[in-house]
């Protein structure tokens, strides 16, 4: 069920480095995106795969993860994650690719989620280190980066508290609280 995959499908941060993602994995989710719906069905978005551990380093060290925790500086070796997809808009195709790219992300971890992998999508990125790195063309703007792996932490979906704070957070027990507003808050 739809709903099903919806819940379960959190932002994973923490992964188990020894399960790694092939590239045919990585295929497969890009593959299930070209169903997408696309502004002007101009298909603009392009996806840089990493799965070679030499780039995985190095495109880790681009990347914050959950600025939210204060007290936590990111995933440490072991659990970081075992590949990315550095999703990219070709202006030479169209110069909005945004929201294509949200539709696309959405879908990648869905699949992803259906394989047993999980992962998150990260907008704070180094775009130009990424850039120099991966020695992308000046024609792909860099949208964003998924982490992926398989999931090695839990992550439980709460009501927000009377605060109405939206800040996740993480309990004694390591375990990554998400709060959401409820349907009533969203209905004007
Ligand atoms: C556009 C976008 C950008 C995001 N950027 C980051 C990021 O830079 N770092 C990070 O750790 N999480 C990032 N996230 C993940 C969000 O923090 C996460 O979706 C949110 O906390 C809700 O948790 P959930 O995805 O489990 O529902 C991003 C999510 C979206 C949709």
């Amino acid at each position: 069920m739809l709903t099903d995959l919806l819940l379960i499908s959190r932002s994973y941060r923490r992964f188990d480095e020894s399960v790694k993602i092939s590239q045919d994995v990585l295929r497969d989710l890009i593959d299930a995106t070209r169903y997408c719906p696309s502004s002007a069905n101009r298909q603009p978005l392009k996806y840089r795969l990493i799965f070679d551990e030499n780039e995985t380093d190095q495109v880790f060290g681009c990347l914050k993860f959950a600025g939210y925790l204060q007290d936590w500086s990111g995933p440490v070796a072991g659990e970081r994650p075992t590949a990315y997809i550095v999703v990219l808009g070709d202006e030479t195709i169209s110069k909005f690719s945004e929201v294509d790219a949200g539709i696309a992300m959405h879908t990648i971890l869905l699949r992803a989620t259906e394989l047993g992998y999980g992962g998150c999508i990260l907008a704070s990125v180094q775009r130009e280190k990424l850039r120099e790195i991966l020695a992308l063309d000046e024609r792909f703007h860099i949208g964003y980066v998924i982490a992926l792996g398989k999931p090695a932490e839990t992550s439980l979906i709460e009501p927000l508290g009377q605060d109405g704070d939206i800040k996740y957070y993480r309990d004694a027990e390591g375990v990554h609280h998400v709060p959401k507003r409820s349907l009533e808050d969203l209905l004007i």
